[in-house]
């Protein structure tokens, strides 16, 4: 099944269309890779599918059902099924990795006994394994375990869908490994459905098992990764030589 479907969307902020005539599926349960170059619209188009950023027009489905941003029940679903881990990913430094992690929980359920909120805290900080540093200040972690923890913040309220925007930016390569590892064992374990902005290839190729390809303020591709790599287009043929020089060197 098909957790989210879009119908000639359009993004974009205002009267400034980013991106147009999108039509596309992401599967459940899948990886999902929103793949194109820096300023294309990929975080445009995530604000717009958590329920950010209203779409210009067109629309989508969520859960087989279509998605009104006029209606506060409409997005409350889309926030309470969909986890977040934005672009920069950043922890706030003032509080500890646990306080981090339980953010959420404090604003969508300000009352809930203190005991539970420990719960779910462990268990998504376990997760990432990052149970051992919920006291830890995010000065004191390392720039994969501070990914680790926005991810964990982005799983605390037990989403059925994960948005990662750029997650292993500014990592280095093994540690970007690690964390694709990670994304790829939530998918197994518990059925996650993963939607992933990235730019590397290295990454694409680790965890896609869908593509949505951006390019020139639309969709160049859509579909499964293997097809991908068989399609007879030069923008594509480009995109996976850039990845067979990078292997020669
Ligand atoms: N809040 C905003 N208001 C107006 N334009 C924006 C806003 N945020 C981003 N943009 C513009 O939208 C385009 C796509 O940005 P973005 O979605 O962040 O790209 P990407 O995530 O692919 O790097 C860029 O030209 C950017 O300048
Ligand atoms: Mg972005």
């Amino acid at each position: 099944m098909d957790i989210i479907s879009a119908h000639d969307l359009v993004v974009g902020y205002g009267r400034t269309e980013i991106l147009r005539g999108l039509d596309f599926a992401v599967p459940e349960g899948r990886i999902t890779a929103v793949v194109g170059v820096s300023g294309s619209g990929k975080s445009t188009l995530l604000k717009t599918l958590a329920g950010l950023l209203p779409p210009l027009s067109g629309g989508f489905d969520f859960a087989g059902r279509p998605v009104n941003y006029r209606s506060e029940a409409s997005l409350r679903l889309l926030f309470e099924q969909i986890g977040v881990l934005y672009q920069g990913g950043a922890l706030l430094n003032s509080l500890s990795l646990f306080e981090n992690v339980a953010l959420p929980i404090r604003m969508q359920h300000p009352k809930m006994p203190e005991d539970m909120v420990r719960d779910m805290v462990f268990a998504s900080l376990a997760q990432v394994e990052l149970a051992g540093s919920a006291d830890k200040y995010p000065a004191h972690l390392s720039g994969g375990m501070t990914k680790r923890g926005a991810l964990a913040r982005a799983l605390v309220l037990d989403p059925d869908v994960v948005f990662c925007d750029e997650p292993s930016s500014g990592l280095d390569p093994i540690t970007s490994a690690l964390l694709d590892d990670l994304l790829i064992r939530l998918k197994e374990t518990f059925g996650m459905t993963l939607v992933v902005v990235t730019h590397e290839i290295r990454s694409i190729e680790r965890v896609a098992d869908r593509v949505l390809l951006i390019n020139d303020g639309g969709l160049r591709f859509s579909g499964d990764y293997a097809d991908l790599a068989a399609a007879d287009d030069a923008f594509i043929r480009t995109f996976f030589l850039r990845k067979d020089s990078h292997d020669d060197a």
